[in-house]
């Protein structure tokens, strides 16, 4: 269990600066794939986004905006190309030649966009672009000032620009974007959309501020029924909230994430903690696989303060000899990547203790059938590192 003796709170901070140095230390490399992966995720969501504009039923109707996308999947067949090899990357560039395919014969809308987003969530897996904050969401509130201040003369009061290509505030466009597009699409570095009087000094926390305001814009007016969380738990927390186009969701899934990811801290208390648990393991192992350390660990811990300590009590009591086996693998993961052990042996750690949680999850809410959520669940944060939607498929067969 966490420790509980103050003296010893102030190891595991100790332990974070020393380790923070150590991996500020470490060359940029992985940050620069990781932000040409950023790159080309946009490239391939404006296909899938845009496409609908440029062609209907199968005649060009907008030839600049046609041109674009074919160069947007160029672009990012290129980049694909410059970063290091992998195994998947011959894949995911026979994905990218079949939609520059789809694209040329203007093939019908829903085979371009299921191609491109496939396309752009095999790629952010492939390079370990972390799409999701480790802190919770903020609040839309938070973004306010600078809204107003930067964005509110380009995109309206509320996103009600009169100009189409500024307007945010159409639902069916904005269901096919993620909380994570918004967000990208403020990247300071890259002057696409914005120039970087804009966004050029933005911090993490300020875009995942303005996505998430942005995000209200098309948001139904009123929250969803109590019981979608517990239908949809991977929706209503991160990175779920953050990584998923609600386009591809069932309806109810879709308008429920459309209310969800605009109203964060009006949501936290719906996930049961130890969903808030799973999910930042998730995003601490893939930030672990991509090369970035320090950030997985900084979630290993919030998983750990911000999750399992609050579910711990009520474990104990439920089942103690899984609560012991749980406390121990939190301590062992924490320890093995402060030792920089061999990353086997880490992943290896991740997986169990994903499973047990999991596990435990199941543990507290034995009744309704809503183990097979707990499972859906995982099932489905799994599948958002292929890019996949199995936890859909399984809930469809299950009907
Ligand atoms: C100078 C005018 C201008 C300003 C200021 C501006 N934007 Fe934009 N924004 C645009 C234009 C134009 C596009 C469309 C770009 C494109 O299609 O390539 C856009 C695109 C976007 C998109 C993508 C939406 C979509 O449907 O394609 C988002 C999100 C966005 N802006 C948010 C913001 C935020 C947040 C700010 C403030 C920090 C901001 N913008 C400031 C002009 C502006």
């Amino acid at each position: 269990m966490p420790s509980t003796h103050p003296r010893q709170r102030y190891l595991p901070v100790l332990a974070l600066c020393l380790f923070w140095g150590w991996a500020w230390a470490q060359p940029a490399v992985d940050q620069q794939n990781r932000s040409t992966a950023a790159r080309a995720v946009n490239l391939l969501s404006f296909v899938a986004v845009d496409y609908p504009e440029a062609v209907v039923g199968g005649a060009i109707r907008d030839r600049s905006l046609y041109r674009q996308l074919q160069g947007n999947v160029e672009v990012a067949t290129s980049l694909l190309q410059a970063l290091p090899d992998k195994p998947g990357r011959a894949q995911l560039l026979e994905n990218l030649r079949a939609l520059a395919q789809a694209v040329d014969k203007r093939a019908p809308v829903a085979e371009v966009r299921q191609r491109a987003n496939t396309a752009a969530d095999r790629f952010a897996a492939l390079y370990q672009l972390p799409r999701s904050p480790a802190e919770p969401l903020p609040p839309a509130g938070e973004a306010l000032a600078l809204y107003q201040d930067r964005c509110q003369h380009c995109h309206g009061v509320r996103g009600d620009a009169p100009q189409a290509e500024r307007k945010l505030n159409d639902p069916a466009r904005m269901a096919n974007l993620s909380l994570y597009d918004f967000y990208n699409v403020l990247e300071p570095t890259r002057n696409d959309a914005h120039d970087a009087d804009v966004d050029g000094d933005l911090s993490h926390r300020e875009r995942w501020a303005l996505a998430v305001m942005v995000a209200g814009f098309a948001a139904p007016e009123s929250a969803p029924a109590l019981e979608r969380a517990r239908e949809y738990p991977a929706l209503v927390g991160l990175p779920g909230a953050a990584i998923l186009r609600p386009a591809e969701l069932p309806s109810q899934a879709r308008d429920a994430l459309m209310w969800w990811r605009a109203h964060p801290q009006e949501t936290a208390h719906l996930q049961h903690p130890l969903a808030r648990a799973a999910g930042l393991l998730y995003l601490a192992q893939s930030a672990y696989r991509g090369g970035d350390t320090a950030s997985a660990y900084h979630q290993v811990m919030l998983g750990l303060r911000e999750g399992y300590a609050q579910a711990r009590p009520q474990l104990v009591s439920r089942n103690p000899a899984l609560a012991a086996q749980l406390d121990q693998q939190w301590q062992e993961l924490r320890q093995s990547i402060l030792d920089r052990a061999p990353s086997n042996e880490v992943i290896d750690k991740f997986q169990r203790l994903l499973g047990n949680v999991v596990r435990a999850r199941e543990q507290m809410q034995p009744s309704s059938g809503s183990a097979v959520y707990a499972w859906a669940a995982v099932l489905f944060v799994a599948a958002l590192g292929v890019g996949g939607l199995l936890w859909y498929r399984l809930r469809r067969r299950r009907r």
